[in-house]
């Protein structure tokens, strides 16, 4: 008798495993890109990255869909944000460099809009 059947197929479970992590992963760093944004950014830069706070018109932060913005290097926002730049403040201590990765691409996404 053969050891694999309709209802046990080992190759069948484990690629099923491995989709199932796939998606989680996926699934888990855009909620934390969006997640961390929320907590640490929205204050100054607004949930839709418009800077339409009142913290942004005291600090200065622009739109993330601004020109200026747009035209700036994935490389410049991610030196902004891990090492500040007058009123935004350092991040360098407070997240690692992935996360910091993460929200320079959610910051993208955002201006995009
Ligand atoms: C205390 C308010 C404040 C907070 C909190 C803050 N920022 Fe900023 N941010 C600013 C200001 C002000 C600037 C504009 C700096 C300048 O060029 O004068 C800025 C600029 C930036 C830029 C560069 C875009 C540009 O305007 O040139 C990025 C990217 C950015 N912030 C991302 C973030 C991320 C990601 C977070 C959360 C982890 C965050 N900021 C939290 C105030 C803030």
């Amino acid at each position: 008798m053969s050891r694999t059947n309709a209802f046990f197929n080992p190759a069948v479970f484990i690629f099923a495993i491995l989709v199932t992590i796939f998606f989680c992963a996926i699934d888990g760093k855009a909620q934390d890109a969006a997640s961390l944004y929320k907590a640490k950014c929205v204050m100054c830069h607004g949930a839709d990255g418009k800077a339409d706070t009142p913290a942004a018109k005291s600090t200065g932060a622009r739109s993330f869909s601004s020109p200026e913005v747009q035209k700036e290097s994935d490389a410049e926002l991610t030196t902004i944000t891990t090492k500040g730049k007058a009123k935004m403040p350092a991040y360098e201590n407070k997240l690692t460099a992935p996360q910091i990765t993460q929200l320079v691409s959610y910051v993208r996404e955002l201006g995009k809009k």
